[in-house]
């Protein structure tokens, strides 16, 4: 079996939903406590053994990438000054470790994915949405590929939602479950309740066999006019095997002003530096 080791992350959207603040930033460069959300996932995917990340960025997402260039400037006036380099630690990739592709319109998930296709070539890849942010130990995607040692095949993050959220969603179909495994018969995008299979929902984590992209090739349209993943990942159901895994993570939607602020006050509650100041300050609430 093929060992996962490229993970695309589709970082092209315009981030509406968090307007003003993504009118000039983008979101994945918003922080949540002291590092942009683009950080968490790009973490979570090392950790994971990924070596190659793929940024399917757009028009005015140059800075995601800035971000993990060396800052030749900013470090040797730190390091003349004497102060420690390692607060940029993190943000530094290896020689070759990130690479961009553009998507130069915005046609949906599917489209930005397989705008990634040269690069994948034909080996499984991984997909983190940076949206979602995960927060496990060991992390969501860690979980997916250590399932994936055992199943092989496709496996996406799942999760229960609230029977009414179902057309937020790509949403399970559940065949046979196992503990946090359940085997997937179908797929469906953001149904109507009424019409929804289940209230098991996909997250942001996927592991994906590269004949995704043939079928993305097509670009047929589905929900909102989009060229959705979820579509394409419905193919490949019966002819390869596919999973979903309940990673023992909780998700964080940071496309969303609640979420966003939710997600800092999580972190900044996992953290024994800044855990006393937010619990002195809630409990006054
Ligand atoms: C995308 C996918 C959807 C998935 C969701 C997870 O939707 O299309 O299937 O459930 O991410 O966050 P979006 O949130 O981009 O509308």
């Amino acid at each position: 079996m093929k060992p996962i080791r490229k993970a695309v992350f589709p970082v092209a959207g315009l981030g509406t939903r968090l307007l003003p603040a993504t009118k000039t930033m983008p979101k994945e460069m918003l922080t949540v406590v002291d590092r942009p959300l683009i950080q968490y996932a790009v973490d979570e995917a090392r950790e994971a053994g990924i070596e190659q990340l793929i940024f399917v960025t757009g028009r005015g997402k140059s800075s995601l990438v800035d971000y993990f260039d060396m800052s030749f400037e900013l470090e040797a006036t730190m390091e003349k000054a004497g102060k420690s380099l390692d607060p940029l630690s993190a943000s530094r990739a290896d020689f070759g470790e990130i690479v961009s592709v553009r998507q130069q319109q915005p046609l949906g998930l599917g489209h930005a994915v397989w705008c990634a296709r040269h690069i994948v070539g034909d080996e499984p890849f991984a997909i983190l949405l940076p949206d979602d942010l995960m927060v496990g130990k060991p992390g969501a995607l860690r979980q997916m590929v250590d399932a994936y040692a055992r199943l092989g095949g496709n496996i996406v993050g799942a999760m229960e939602v609230p029977a009414d959220r179902t057309s937020s969603y790509g949403i399970i179909t559940p065949g046979a479950r196992d503990g946090a495994v359940t085997e997937v018969t179908g797929l469906v995008e953001k149904p109507a309740p009424a019409e929804a299979p289940s209230n098991l929902a996909v997250v942001g984590r996927y592991i994906l066999q590269p004949e995704v992209m043939a079928i993305l090739s097509s670009k047929e349209r589905g929900a909102g006019g989009e060229i959705q993943l979820t579509d394409a990942m419905a193919k490949l159901i019966g002819r390869q095997p596919f999973h979903a895994l309940t990673a023992e993570a909780v998700r964080h939607d940071c496309g969303d002003r609640a979420g966003f602020v939710l997600a800092n006050l999580a972190i900044a509650l996992g953290r024994d530096d800044l855990r006393p100041v937010i619990e002195d300050y809630l409990a006054t609430r």
